[in-house]
This record gives C-alpha cells, structure tokens and sequence, in this order.
C-alpha cells in the first residue's frame, strides 16, 4: 500500500517510524533538526493513520513493515538508519527481520520486543470496547494519562493539548485495527542477539508504559548496543524532551 510521508534535507537516511495512536506529526521536533545535521530525514505514515489509507479491520506490524519495503522501493532507498517509538518500534522489529540488509543502524524508542501478556491484550480488549462507545476520546482518557510524565503534564500544557489533538485526528477504526494488530505481535526477544548494526535502545527515565527495565533488557541482549536513558520524560521521550533526545541520538549516530 502507498504510504503518505514527509522527507526533508539531504544526506544518511533516517526513516523515523511514528507510535500509537499519533502519526508522522509526531517527529516534528526531530525533522528539521536532523535535516540540518546532514540527514535525509523520511517519515512515513503508517497505514491508517495521519494521511495513509486504511482498508482492514486489523493492522499488523507485518503488514505496516511490508508498507515500509514498498515506500523505500518507490523512493529507491537502499540503505538508512531506522527509528522508531513504541508501536514503530514493534513495526521496525518485523522490518529489520525480513529487509535487514536495507538497515545501517537502529534506534528504538520507548519499546518492547517482548509480545503482549494476556492481561496486556485484555487490556487492549477493553479499551476497544471503550472506544467503540466514545470514538477517540476513549483513547484520550484511558491511554494520555500512562503516556507522559507528571512535570510533562505539569509544566507542558501545550504539549500536552496538541497530543490530544493528534490523537483526536486518528480514525477510531484505525486505532481499533492497529489495538488487534499489537494484539497479536510476534515476540521478537529471541531477535536482538543476531543483531549485527549499530543499535541504541532509547527510553523516558518516567516511563511507565515501557519502563526503563524494558529498554536495559533488550540492551543487554543486543551485541554492543547502547542504552540512553532521557531524563525528565515518560513514554514519548522525543516530544517531552526534544532537545536531550535530539543531542542523545545525534551523538550515537556520529559515534558509531
Ligand atoms: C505506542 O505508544 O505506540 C503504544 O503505547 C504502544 C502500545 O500500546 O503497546
């Protein structure tokens, strides 16, 4: 499926893969920032989400890698860094086991490559429930709160309405499809060991979604990884604090 996208400046590509349930909105304080330090810097909308179609009624991270393969063919990418937060880091985790060759380094973000528990599923079982009756308001009330960190919702007001304004934009059958396809996502712990790129595993020190522990596992599985740890920040590390993620990630990139 053709995937809408943005692409700025010149250089390495980085192909920045956005969470749920935002959209490549979310990369905004990332984009400029990169193109200046001499990147290609491509953001994708997964299918479903920002302006990217959707036509299923569930939306798997095979599928949303598959997309990925199919955007960097049109585009004749051959090889970039690959990010990607949370549920795009489920995504890049099916993309680096079947298109590894196109991978020159990694950067999960706030992520787990552990599949759902059961009580993680029925959870997102009832929230389906919920936004079947409320629309994307239920998304809203029930995941916002979990999803940044006290002095976020503190002293970031405004960044705290524009994600529930991002969150508004998705369609609720879109983050229906996309809760079924997490759902069901394959467990990729047994992965990280045959890594062989350079691969840095960043996470919000406040992170109460996919804690810090979650981040240090996956290091310590992953040959000569790198764990960064982004203080003052809870699930969306790349928006509550932009610029110690920016500085973090570019320094990982110049140093490998
Ligand atoms: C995300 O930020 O993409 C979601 O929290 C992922 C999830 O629900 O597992």
């Amino acid at each position: 499926m053709k995937l809408n996208f943005s692409e700025t400046g010149n250089g390495e590509n980085l192909v920045l893969l956005h969470a749920f349930p935002l959209s490549n909105e979310m990369w905004q304080p990332q984009i400029e920032f990169f193109a200046e330090e001499g990147f290609r810097v491509i953001t994708p909308d997964h299918r479903g989400f920002g302006e990217s179609a959707n036509f299923s009624d569930i939306l798997t991270m095979e599928e949303m890698a598959n997309d990925l393969v199919e955007m960097l063919d049109l585009l004749e990418i051959e090889n970039a860094v690959f990010g990607g937060l949370s549920m795009g880091g489920y995504v890049l985790f099916e993309f680096a086991k079947n298109a590894g060759e196109r991978i020159s380094s990694l950067v999960f973000c706030d992520t787990n490559s552990s599949s759902d528990t059961e009580e993680k599923k029925n959870n997102r079982y009832d929230l389906i429930k919920k936004i079947e009756k409320d629309g994307s308001d239920a998304l809203i009330e029930n995941m916002l709160p979990n999803l940044i960190c006290e002095s976020t919702k503190k002293n970031n007001t405004e960044l705290v309405l524009k994600i529930e304004e991002m969150f508004r934009k998705t369609a609720p059958e879109s983050a229906i499809a996309a809760l079924r396809g997490m759902a069901v996502r394959n467990d990729s712990d047994n992965f990280l060991p045959s890594i062989s790129v350079p691969t840095a595993f960043v996470v919000g020190s406040e992170d109460i979604t996919t804690p810090p522990d979650i981040s240090r596992k996956m290091h310590a599985l992953t040959p000569g990884s790198e764990y960064i740890e982004i203080a003052n920040a809870g699930h969306y590390s790349n928006l509550e604090q932009p610029i110690e993620f920016n500085a973090a990630i570019l320094n990982f990139l110049r140093s490998r």
